[in-house]
């Protein structure tokens, strides 16, 4: 089987296949890089539901359950750390709208039965001494957690190569169907690669593969998100948990690291596959994650990384079978990549197996769009 896409989840969906005795490629030119490499790997169904997104939230709950035992498993496969850190997440607010918007997002959130509590300024100060005084209170949410999107993707890298994963260094162009069936993918550089099995797991780039008939091209479009990485120097105080911030009606994210350093995110456009890095929209970030954290200045500013979340029109994810014979659908996991990856590949695997579905992921088929489709065509694509 071929697999389109080296991030987070076509990674996890080839090493979760090759360990059941598959003989598996990932096409990718840079695999591990793209949005998983500028990620910062929040593990977070309460921080990301938003009103009115009950299956979602429910598949993000049962996706962060899953965690624990794919960490394990990673790094006894690849013999090296994920960083994955069960210290849950802090929602703070700052001025009285912000308050506002966390308490009504709470609300959301314990009729889910999400496991959160409210939180006053002092208890947050409590828990996260070098917040701003300014805070005018916040929630706890006990089950978002993190990992190390950067020490994931390269245990996946390792993980595939032990179980047998070829990688092929290109880009698919296009699927090549014979009676209905896969029969190869072309390749960008020219050559190609008999198959009979693909799965379309290039992130926001999924809709862009010529080939796939136009019922099957799943609707993602590219949303643009920036990523700061920091460095603690000297005896700089840094957070325990992550933070995310409701600051001024815009939202940010501070994400502690295990070696002292920091993430800080993430901006949110719809540029195109323009991956540059606005000044304004970084000048805006930072300026709302010192707020929160004024030992940020204390920091060195490292890395920023852009990437492109592969959004759907429903903000889920799009994983199933489709036409042709052969073809599974993996994409469109948006703000939630490192989350769903494990429970996607666990799907994926299921169905390539002969599963008719997988009950968790039956909302999220790719036929809830209906036959019209709203992906990128592969010239409005452009250059990648
Ligand atoms: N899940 C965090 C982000 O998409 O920025």
């Amino acid at each position: 089987m071929t697999v389109v896409g080296g991030g987070v989840v076509g990674l996890s969906i080839a090493w979760q296949a090759a360990t059941t005795g598959r003989s598996v490629a990932v096409v990718d030119a840079e695999p591990g890089r793209g949005s998983s490499w500028a990620a910062a790997g929040m593990l977070a169904p309460a921080g990301e539901a938003h009103f009115g997104e009950d299956p979602l939230a429910r598949l993000n709950v049962a996706a962060a359950a899953r965690w624990p035992a794919f960490a394990r498993d990673l790094e006894e496969a690849s013999d090296s750390s994920v960083g994955y850190r069960a210290d849950g997440t802090l929602l703070v607010a700052v001025d009285h709208a912000d308050r506002q918007a966390v308490d009504d997002l709470l609300r959301y959130q314990l009729e889910l039965g999400l496991d959160a509590s409210r939180l006053t300024a002092s208890e947050c100060r409590h828990l996260e001494p070098l917040l701003t005084p300014g805070v005018s209170g916040g929630a706890e949410f006990r089950h978002d957690h993190q990992v190390d999107n950067r020490a994931v993707v390269r245990a996946l890298l390792d993980a595939c190569r032990a179980a047998g994963v070829v990688f092929v260094s290109d880009r698919v162009r296009g699927i090549v169907t014979r009676r209905g069936r896969i029969e190869r993918v072309d390749l960008e550089g020219g050559g190609f690669r008999a198959t009979v099995a693909v799965v379309l797991a290039a992130g926001a780039w999924s809709g862009t593969i010529a080939g796939v008939p136009s019922p099957s091209v799943p609707p993602v479009r590219p949303v643009r998100g920036l990523t700061l990485r920091l460095r603690a120097e000297g005896t700089t105080g840094t957070l325990a948990r992550t933070v995310r911030g409701a600051v001024h009606g815009r939202h940010c994210y501070l994400v502690p690291r295990n070696d002292g350093s920091l993430v800080v995110g993430a901006t949110s456009e719809e540029k195109g596959f323009d991956l540059s890095v606005p000044v304004g929209a970084t000048a805006v970030l930072l300026a709302d994650a010192r707020e929160l954290f004024p030992a940020l200045d204390e920091y060195a500013l490292v890395e920023l990384a852009t990437g492109l979340r592969p959004g759907s029109p429903d903000n889920a994810p799009i994983v199933g079978r489709a036409s042709p014979e052969g073809l599974v659908v993996a994409t469109g996991h948006y703000r939630n990549g490192f989350l769903l990856a494990p429970v996607t590949a666990d799907a994926v695997v299921a169905l390539l197996d002969g599963a008719p579905d997988v009950e968790a992921f039956r909302p999220f088929t790719p036929e809830r769009f209906g036959p019209e489709r709203a992906g990128p065509t592969p010239a409005e694509a452009g250059a990648r």
